[in-house]
């Protein structure tokens, strides 16, 4: 997959070098690519395609998160500075683009159903990221309505990436739509975590720039459930705290959220979750493989912060 990625992006180096060695100093977990691979090895065997499918998965990935970044305006991205901060807002823009479609012609030279799910799947996350944009500073969003969002924005992708994983590897419809539900689910999860370390998490630990969710009016489960919870004047005054930007009320808003308990239910809710991914692996036979899928969705709960 490495391979791959790096033998595609070459072809950009001469033009674009400086962006080039940033993109490949700009490695992250890669979760989707060992989510696809996992699965097929569940599911079957790797074939050569599940390796030229997962550089994809992981292209549109990264393209999402310089895109992502710009509107989040984040400074600091996988333990570097952001696209935009170093080259500016246009180049972040241009440069997701540039991975988005190279990412869709490298599909293509798979098959129409991977070229159909993967533009699917990329769809929703884009849809999501729109949905999400057009609910900014609504504090008072349904849990449904945030479900929707994380369900869009970043359990399609991990869905997507599990299905590839077992169709290519010639897995049966059940296998398939097991595989499916792990891929949600962890998906899920991990959204509510990050939406979690975003509020508690450490910068030096995750690399990224957090708290952006609060100071972007991005109703995440915590405040969700903490608004739910509380008499309606308390729970406008809480929003003004919220509204009036959260840089200088992080304290405040942590001790709040704590008091409520919507720290422990984001989490429970995120268990239960993983609950559902680690059930779903019983459709396949027990395995290394297998069990590493488990220890995966465990570590998703756990990751450091
Ligand atoms: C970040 O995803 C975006 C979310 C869906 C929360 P990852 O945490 O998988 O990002 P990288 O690829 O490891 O940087
Ligand atoms: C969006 O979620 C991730 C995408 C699907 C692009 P976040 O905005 O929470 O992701 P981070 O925290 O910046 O990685
Ligand atoms: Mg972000
Ligand atoms: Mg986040």
């Amino acid at each position: 997959m490495e391979t791959i990625l790096n033998r595609e992006l070459s072809a950009y180096h001469e033009r674009f070098s400086e962006l080039m060695n940033h993109l490949q100093a700009y490695q992250g977990k890669r979760l989707r690519p060992a989510l696809l691979l996992l699965v097929a090895r569940c599911c079957g065997r790797i074939v050569p395609v599940h390796y030229t499918l997962a550089a994809v998965i992981e292209m549109i990935h990264t393209a999402t998160l310089i895109h992502d970044d710009v509107l989040d305006q984040a400074e600091q991205r996988r333990h570097r500075p952001t696209v935009h901060t170093r080259w500016g807002n246009r180049t972040a823009i241009l440069l997701g683009d540039l991975l988005f479609t190279h990412a869709f012609h490298l599909a293509a030279s798979v098959d129409q159903q991977a070229c159909r799910l993967i533009g699917s799947a990329t769809n929703r996350v884009c849809g999501g990221e729109l949905l999400q944009w057009f609910e900014r500073g609504h504090w008072f969003l349904s849990e449904t309505a945030y479900l929707q969002i994380i369900d869009d924005k970043t359990a399609a992708l991990t869905e997507c990436a599990a299905q590839l994983g077992a169709i290519y590897a010639g897995a049966s419809e059940e296998m398939v739509q097991a595989a499916q539900l792990y891929g949600r689910s962890l998906g899920r999860a991990f959204q509510i975590i990050d939406d979690l370390l975003d509020l508690i998490g450490h910068e030096a630990t995750t690399g990224k720039t957090l708290g952006t969710d609060l100071a972007q009016g991005k109703a995440t489960l915590p405040i969700i459930h903490a608004l739910g919870q509380m008499p309606p004047a308390e729970a406008d005054a809480f929003c003004q705290v919220l509204q009036n930007g959260s840089l200088g009320n992080h304290a405040h808003v942590l001790a709040v959220l704590q008091r409520y308990g919507s720290l422990d239910y984001a989490r429970r809710c995120a268990e239960e979750t993983l609950t559902t991914a680690r059930a779903a692996l019983q459709a396949f036979s027990p395995s290394p493989d297998r069990d590493l899928l488990d220890t995966l969705a465990l570590w998703s709960l756990e990751r450091p912060c």
